[in-house]
């Protein structure tokens, strides 16, 4: 067969997906077949989906592994001991679990990175106990300092290997316990006033951040999303939590981390306005160590994902979050002031905005709808802004994982990543043009273009990217859109990023069963979109049971960093990456570079 009937041959094949799956808002067409995927000067080999336990990606690239869970920061830490998995005093020390979204600084010449590390894997950092839970108070403590941020240098060691700089002044830990101060409109009220901090200004500590922002002027943001599950009630099992509480799915019992046992504060019976305190975005200084980190109330509280900004023609700085739970909400943060190049006022522009939340409607427009509009004033519309939300229509959602930007264009992009509640009854979450599967198994992306070509515009229209699905074994819907193949298949997009030439990179944290609904689809993966085309090529396969999740790229472009989440999260006994042989599996920043030194981002 030559190319051509090849082209062709795929054609007829995708003609019937395209039938199908197409909605009136999916993106065109796109001809399919050739075997490299080359846009904005990256070209490639597509690899094929595989459950194999390492990382696969193109020929002519390679990777390795920068950070991984329990690495020292400083040179008086221990290394990472496979038997014990460290103390609460050397992981107060050493590079966070889990670790998600990131961005890399460069700070006088010197490369700072910034990861959350977004929660714990109960079952790996304490698999050395009978429980496989935190059985004593330092178990605790290795936990608590398992979560944050750590901010480290990096550096290329000989032979070209970026490391850890140990001892450099920029690395530091920030978890549970660091202080931050609150601004914005909740900052001193009432329901944010709490034993620790009576004045309702501060808040101890952050924790599972998961997907990241950063803005023009060299900050990082961290998105704090399922904080709920650290609260519980030894005090009083059977109490009953408020209403809003029971929004954010705080309850009595927690998920398994303990953290009551060594800070009371997280008994919400005792200590009903602690949860308050989280739930935010949390802005963080890499190129000042001695910073303390400020939430920003103005920007909602909610489960965030991650917080995308751009700045508006006019000069206000848009932030776009996605709240991720089934069936919340899309919102948008546009500030009062204005970005000026160099100037210290920049620091304030998160701290002073509007709120909206997003309605789509079925004609393929939707609008941003201010929370103002909920009657709630402002420092509730900030603690409850999911209520607020409700209150004005938003629309449900089929989880609102990352928003990424268009470089090169005005347009937004927001990975809906799954929902088995969509359209099932009592749930209040209809099946709708953009939401358009029940029981959505693999996800979407929604697109959409502010009107105006200006963030800040309150209209937009939209259409669907992309419908994950399996074109093999599914039917109808289920076969995703007409971009998706059977060599490109994958499920539940998740972090979404553009590179400086307006590649758009997919990231999946999905079923990986490999099997029914899923066959074919194999690990977690990323792949890359031409966001003009629709085409979609996988570029990377990650580890066994892993997530692929975070990424950011050096200052020269050279190399493209990527996380590997929870590796082996359900059977680490079957997967030994990174470090192979009988170890740990562990949480991962990972290096990608072309062999050819290259551009790659
Ligand atoms: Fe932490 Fe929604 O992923
Ligand atoms: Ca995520
Ligand atoms: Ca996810
Ligand atoms: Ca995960």
């Amino acid at each position: 067969m030559t190319d051509f009937d090849q082209v062709v041959e795929r054609r007829k094949l995708l003609k019937g997906a395209f039938a199908l799956g197409a909605t009136a808002f999916v993106a065109s067409a796109v001809p399919f077949g050739r075997n490299v995927f080359a846009h904005g000067g990256i070209d490639f080999t597509p690899v094929a989906a595989n459950g194999l336990d390492t990382i696969t990606v193109p020929e002519g690239y390679s990777w390795d592994v920068v950070s991984a869970w329990g690495d020292p920061l400083w040179s008086g830490v221990p290394e990472f001991n496979q038997k014990t998995r460290g103390t609460g005093e050397s992981q107060e020390g050493s590079f966070g679990d889990n670790n998600d979204g990131m961005a890399l600084f460069d700070i006088n010449g010197r490369s700072v990175l910034a990861v959350n590390n977004e929660y714990c894997n109960r079952p790996i950092i304490y698999g050395n106990r009978v429980s496989k839970l935190p059985e004593n108070k330092d178990d605790v403590r290795k936990g608590i300092a398992s979560h944050g941020v750590s901010v480290f240098e990096i550096e290329k060691s000989l032979g070209g290997k970026w490391r850890i700089k140990k001892d450099s002044p920029y690395n530091r830990k920030i978890t549970a316990d660091t202080k931050t101060e609150f601004t914005g409109p909740a900052k001193g009220h009432a329901l944010l006033k709490t034993e620790e901090d009576p004045k309702g200004t501060t808040s101890k500590g952050t924790w599972n951040n998961c997907g990241n922002g950063r803005t023009p002027w060299g900050t990082y943001l961290a998105c704090e999303e399922n904080f709920n599950g650290y609260f519980s009630a030894p005090s009083n099992p059977n109490a009953s939590l408020s209403a809003e509480h029971k929004r954010y799915g705080v309850k009595t019992k927690d998920w398994g981390y303990n953290w009551v046992r060594n800070q009371e504060r997280f008994d919400v019976n005792l200590n009903p306005n602690e949860p308050h305190r989280a739930g935010y975005i949390v802005e963080i200084d890499p190129a000042k160590p001695q910073s303390t980190p400020r939430k920003h109330t103005a920007m909602g509280r909610m489960k965030h994902e991650n917080c995308e900004v751009v700045v508006a023609k006019n000069g206000q700085v848009v932030a776009y979050m996605g709240d991720d739970e089934r069936g919340e909400f899309l919102y948008k943060f546009v500030s009062h002031g204005k970005f000026v190049e160099g100037s210290s006022t920049n620091q304030d522009l998160l701290s002073s905005g509007e709120l909206f939340v997003a309605v789509f409607k079925d004609t393929g427009r939707g609008e941003w709808v201010n929370l103002k509009d909920s009657g709630m004033n402002p420092a509730e519309r900030s603690v409850f802004s999911r209520i607020a939300a409700s209150k004005v229509g938003a629309t449900t959602m089929d989880r609102p994982e990352w928003v990424a930007c268009n470089p090169h264009k005005v347009e937004a992009y927001c990975a809906l990543t799954n929902n088995k509640n969509r359209g099932k009854e009592g749930k209040n979450q209809p099946v709708n043009a953009v939401n358009p599967r029940a029981g959505n198994k693999y996800g979407q992306i929604v697109r959409w273009t502010p009107d105006g070509q200006d963030h800040t515009a309150t209209g937009f229209k939209w259409d669907l990217f992309v419908m994950a699905g399996n074109p093999v074994v599914g039917s109808g819907l289920s076969k995703g859109s007409n971009n998706i193949t059977p060599d490109n298949m994958f499920n539940s997009p998740d972090g979404i990023a553009f590179d400086s030439m307006g590649n758009l990179w997919i990231q999946t944290d999905g079923k990986y069963t490999n099997k029914d609904a899923f066959e074919g689809m194999g690990n977690n993966q990323m792949l890359l979109a031409n966001p003009e085309t629709g085409e979609i090529k996988r570029f990377l396969v990650g580890p066994k049971e892993c997530e692929v999740t975070g990424i950011t790229w050096s200052t020269d472009k050279k190399t493209m960093f990527i996380g590997i989440q929870h590796p082996g999260e359900k059977n680490p006994n079957e997967c030994h990456w990174p470090d192979g042989g009988n170890s740990v599996p562990r949480s991962a920043v990972v290096a990608i570079k072309k062999n050819d030194g290259g551009i790659i981002g």
